[in-house]
């Protein structure tokens, strides 16, 4: 049993090297008391020290006791208005005014099997493992909504996670205007937080601070998760490295507005807390209605970040990815969007599928332009309608030409807009999110439709569904190309509700496109990594990691996205230099290298390349089906961060039985310095042969002693170093 229940007021929830713990005090008080190395079930609550502090009141419940006081206790569910002055998880407007919300104790149960939260994703069990629940239940002191703490725990992957559903159980309305998803009170040590920031075509890297009073905050009210800031953080005690030390990840289940901040307190403590963002967020729950919020999955590695972050991995690639291609392998593509961008025919598609067949690439995807009056990006969008003209004939034909090559045929959409210019504005407007009386905010001169809308999802149900059943389409690539504002729904729902109303529609259609088409690939895409995050990995099992293709940049975008992400999960391509990003050139064989790390594929039109190039495509190919499983399932570390003169990581597969070292120099110098490297993840006791110069030793050697490449590689290459376990005898 995961979960131990010891007098019915003290919960340890234990996973194979961590232990999570909570107690219901005497005041029913929910206190966390421990996360972290794994204990043994004892109460930790008596580590927790009360004292009369200074302008920190006492609850009524105190009688007297001057020590006790809310203000200085680490909660599990730390409520607002009550004496408690630090950041709080809920908040409620009661039919009288008031905002108080005091949450305590009041019973439990223990659940088989995972949880599933309403119209959301959430991890599920497999055929593998399967979760188990605690569900606490707390009741506000002076009126009748209870909130549910939802607690599930995958052993064996030693994570736990968080869920939290609030219930009007009385006959008055309450306004709910905040409901995050989890807190997590440290009461000892100093911490560091990492958080994975950026913008557009450069997402996801890594800052790290020291948490002290001053508060670390991080969130986004863009309607997505954003490039700007990913939702997922890292708590680690000061100097963890790859290999030594404890840390803590937190990372939401959600793809819409979120909010994530850390701070110390007066007397030390530090209190994270992770869920949907308060801005513009209001929920009006009557008699019987309840609200769900998102799921956070925690997980705590005391051996360092390697293993943090293969905690996560394995989670997410095997209990969130779902569908057929959580398994089956993904096929290499070609997209032809900066091949071509909008400037194509049936002709220049043709042309590039027959070359990319004939060098060994499975699937040719069309990305934006194919459908209603779209020739640039200022017009057509919400027009599903294959524009025929340009394609010089229908798409089941040249689905049917692509398929006959022997190649798959994916499909670019992008269904959450609407381009002013198209014929569904022109006859829907209420369908796009605008303020009556006001203009509404372009980006890329389109709009969003309100996914809220059930019309608007029926709409986009039966035209996607008219397309992807007259063409033979193997995967969609499902795009999202601006940030939300102007918020206001002509289908009914208050503004405080709609930000995650449409989120909760977006995730309708997606579920309900894959009931329809479950042998769909999806890869998910938001300008490239705007909308990474875990949930859109229940429906899409890969985003497209960012629109920065440049193998360079790509070196700190796939390392930040790495801390979280599985590499099944990074859309990666080789695309044409000078990078039509930066300008930068790379030789092909690094770019390849670097989008052998991810969901590999092309990005250019391979009958510009040389053929020297063209030869280099098809060694590509033949790696990515030689390491596929390597570099898929194995297990990933990070030698080196990418800031210095070279990046290298490595994959290792399950059974130890083979490394695979990638290297890439970032930099030239004048007499260079020669370059060392240490192996991680081999089996100590195991001899491997490495690639590079044929020597035979033992993985202990190899990681403690490393290897120095016998000549300094230039500026812009790399290398991959395959490291090869003799027979066990
Ligand atoms: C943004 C995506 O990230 C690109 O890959 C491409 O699909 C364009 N949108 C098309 O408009």
């Amino acid at each position: 049993m995961a979960i131990k229940v010891s007098g019915e007021r003290l919960f340890t929830l234990q996973t194979k090297d961590s232990s999570y713990q909570m107690y219901a005090d005497e005041k029913d008080v929910l206190l966390h008391t421990y996360y972290g190395r794994r204990i043994d079930g004892e109460n930790l609550a008596e580590l927790i020290v009360r004292g009369d502090v200074g302008f920190s009141g006492n609850p009524p419940q105190a009688q007297g006791d001057r020590s006790y006081s809310l203000d200085c206790l680490p909660q599990e569910l730390p409520s607002s208005g009550v004496g408690d002055y630090r950041e709080d998880c809920i908040r409620l407007r009661h039919a009288d005014g008031s905002t108080a919300a005091d949450f305590r104790f009041e019973s439990y149960e223990v659940l088989p099997g995972s949880y599933r939260i309403p119209g959301m994703p959430a991890l599920y069990d497999n055929e593998k493992e399967k979760g188990e629940t605690l569900v606490i239940s707390m009741r506000e002191a002076a009126s009748s909504i209870v909130v549910r703490l939802y607690y599930g725990v995958f052993e064996e992957e030693n994570v736990i996670t968080r869920a939290v559903r609030v219930e009007n159980r009385g006959k008055e309305p309450v306004y709910l205007d905040k409901c995050l998803s989890c807190c997590l009170d440290y009461s000892f040590g100093e911490l560091e937080l990492m958080t994975f920031v950026g913008r557009h075509a450069m997402e996801r890297t890594v800052e790290r601070n020291p948490v002290g009073h001053t508060k670390l905050e991080i969130g986004s009210i863009r309607g997505a998760s954003s490039h700007q800031y990913n939702p997922a953080a890292i708590l680690c005690s000061p100097g963890t490295t790859e290999d030594w030390g404890d840390c803590w990840g937190m990372c939401l289940v959600y793809s819409g507005n979120f909010i994530f901040s850390a701070q110390q307190d007066q007397r030390g403590l530090i209190r994270a807390v992770m869920g949907i963002h308060p801005t513009q967020f209001c929920f009006c729950l009557k008699e019987g209605e309840a609200f769900d919020a998102p799921q956070v999955i925690l997980s705590h590695s005391g051996q360092g970040l390697a293993r943090l972050s293969h905690q996560y991995h394995r989670i997410l690639r095997e209990h969130m990815c779902r569908g057929k291609y959580r398994d089956v392998k993904r096929p290499v593509l070609i997209n032809n969007w900066e091949a071509t961008y909008f400037d194509f025919d049936q002709e220049k598609l043709l042309a590039i599928a027959e070359k990319a067949a004939g060098l060994g690439i499975e699937m040719l995807v069309l990305d934006d332009g194919w459908f209603g009056k779209r020739n640039d990006d200022n017009s057509g969008l919400g027009d599903w309608f294959v524009n025929e003209k340009k394609l010089g004939g229908s798409l089941q034909q040249l689905g049917e030409k692509i398929h006959q090559m022997g190649m798959k045929f994916g499909l670019w959409f992008e269904p959450e807009m609407i381009s002013e210019d198209s014929d569904l504005y022109r006859e829907h407007p209420d369908w796009a999110f605008q303020i009556p009386g006001r203009q509404p905010n372009r980006s890329r001169n389109q709009l969003v439709l309100d996914m809220s809308r059930q019309e608007v999802r029926e709409y986009l149900l039966e035209r996607m569904t008219n397309i992807l059943s007259k063409a033979p389409i193997d995967y969609v690539k499902w795009d999202m190309n601006r940030s939300v504002c102007d918020i206001y729904s002509h289908g009914g729902y208050s503004a405080g509700e709609v930000y995650h109303r449409h989120i909760l529609g977006v995730y309708d259609l997606l579920e309900r496109l894959l009931e329809r088409f479950p042998h769909l690939l999806l890869e998910g895409c938001s300008g490239g990594g705007g909308r990474f995050d875990a949930a859109m990995l229940y429906y899409s099992p890969q985003i497209w990691c960012s629109d920065n293709t440049d193998a360079v940049n790509r070196l700190s975008i796939q390392y930040g996205t790495s801390f979280f992400y599985p590499v099944s999960a990074v859309g990666s391509h080789v695309s044409a230099v000078p990078n039509h990003q930066t300008g930068r050139s790379v030789p092909f064989r690094t770019r390849g290298h670097v989008a052998l790390a991810g969901s590999f594929g092309y990005e250019l039109d391979l009958n510009r390349v040389t053929q020297e190039e063209q030869e280099q495509v098809k060694e590509q190919i033949a790696q990515f089906h030689e390491y596929y499983e390597l570099t898929h399932t194995g297990s990933y570390y990070r030698l080196s961060e990418p800031a210095g003169r070279l990046c290298a990581w490595a994959f290792v597969d399950e059974r130890k039985d083979r490394a695979l070292v990638t290297l890439v120099m970032t930099s030239a110098e004048g007499n260079p310095a020669p370059v060392h490297l240490k192996v991680k993840g081999l089996d100590p006791d195991r001899q491997y042969r490495c690639s590079l110069s044929g020597a035979v030793r033992s993985g202990r050697t190899w990681m403690n002693g490393g290897l120095t490449l016998p000549w300094t590689p230039g500026e812009y290459e790399s290398l991959l170093i395959l490291f090869e376990g003799m027979e066990v005898r």
